[in-house]
């Protein structure tokens, strides 16, 4: 894949992502339950209209909180709408950011997760690197690509860049249809 071949998830497509029957296999609980305590806080970043965001946000609690970041300002409308209605307001925070390459949030993060992003970003190393500058030691990144659209070629060079930034495969989780590492910082 090349970088000129990457294109965003678009957010016209949103509705996609929320699908009820994708909780029956992707629900967080299924592979998150393990890591996460109630009191984390979460960085979720290419949330897209939150579907993980807004499950996460329903297992934390009122010490918990998500920051859901995304590129598509519209995406992060759509998550509020829906944090709204679901009263988790108080607990997610959307983040727009402030470009494709920065992520631009401040703290550290006790959880990161990318679900189906990384391979649209251009730069992955330089994101990475952001990634790894907001764990703390105990922190963990779980980094998860779809099977449907990398080769197991790609998603190796995925973890090979995390690699060689110094972060830590611990496990590789299994997801349905996806790939999944489980990463600690050095
Ligand atoms: C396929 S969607 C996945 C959304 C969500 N993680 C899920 O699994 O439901 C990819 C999302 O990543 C976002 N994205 C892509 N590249 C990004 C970047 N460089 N920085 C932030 N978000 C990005 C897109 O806007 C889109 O919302």
């Amino acid at each position: 894949m090349n970088n000129k071949d990457r294109q965003i998830y678009h957010h016209s497509r949103a509705d996609g992502l929320l699908h009820p029957l994708r909780a029956l296999v992707h629900h967080p609980r299924l592979w998150l339950s393990k890591y996460l305590r109630s009191d984390d806080h979460v960085l979720d970043l290419g949330c897209g209209a939150g579907f993980f965001s807004l499950r996460i946000a329903r297992m934390l609690d009122s010490k918990g909180h998500v920051t859901a970041a995304d590129a598509q300002p519209e995406m992060l409308e759509k998550l509020a709408e829906q944090s709204c209605a679901q009263g988790l307001h108080e607990k997610i925070t959307t983040h727009l950011q402030p470009s494709l390459e920065r992520i631009g949030v401040a703290g550290l993060f006790d959880i990161i997760l990318a679900f189906y992003m990384l391979h649209e970003v251009n730069d992955r190393l330089g994101y990475l690197e952001q990634i790894q500058a907001l764990l703390p030691p105990h922190g963990i990144f779980l980094l998860v690509e779809p099977r449907f659209v990398l080769s197991p070629e790609e998603y190796d060079l995925e973890v090979k860049q995390a690699k060689r930034l110094g972060l830590i495969p611990v496990v590789h989780p299994k997801i349905f249809l996806s790939f999944a590492t489980l990463f600690s910082p050095a």
